[in-house]
């Protein structure tokens, strides 16, 4: 399989940042054990990534489309500040219900919105602007 990163370098980048946290190395586990296409889910590192794009945007609303098991809307939230907001939309009921089972675990799942159905129905339905909209 030809690799994007050099596995070099991935190592380098995994060797010095910090850990998963247990809750979020949880949810994981339970991701490739459970749903059908686990590689669907945003990594460690992208996940690092993410959350101090949030920090650094001072980010204060975001929308997210498509949830899947919850991983970036997680740790997008733990970027937010607590008044922060994460709104997140997706069509799999399954996949949903263990994102929702992860987030009512941590303190930053009270920031995030799940918006189940179809992302063009439910972006009618969402008003005023956004800091961050990653998909
Ligand atoms: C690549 S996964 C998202 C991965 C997730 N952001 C993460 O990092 O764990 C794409 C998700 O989009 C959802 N999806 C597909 N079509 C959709 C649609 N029309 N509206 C909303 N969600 C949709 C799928 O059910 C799937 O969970």
């Amino acid at each position: 399989m030809k690799r994007i990163v050099q596995k070099k370098i991935e190592q380098y980048c995994q060797e010095h940042t910090n850990p998963e946290s247990k809750l979020l190395h949880e949810l994981v586990t339970e991701t490739f054990a459970h749903t059908a296409f686990p590689e669907m889910e945003i990594g460690h590192l992208e996940g690092a990534f993410l959350r101090i794009l949030v920090r650094l945007l001072r980010a204060k609303r975001i929308l997210e489309l498509g949830t899947f098991t919850g991983y970036s809307s997680l740790v997008m939230a733990e970027g937010l500040p607590d008044d922060g907001k994460l709104i997140t939309c997706d069509i799999d009921p399954e996949t949903t219900q263990i994102a929702k089972k992860y987030w009512s675990r941590s303190p930053h799942g009270k920031k995030i919105e799940l918006r189940f159905g179809p992302a063009l129905e439910t972006l009618k339905t969402i008003e005023g602007l956004f800091d961050l909209e990653p998909v």
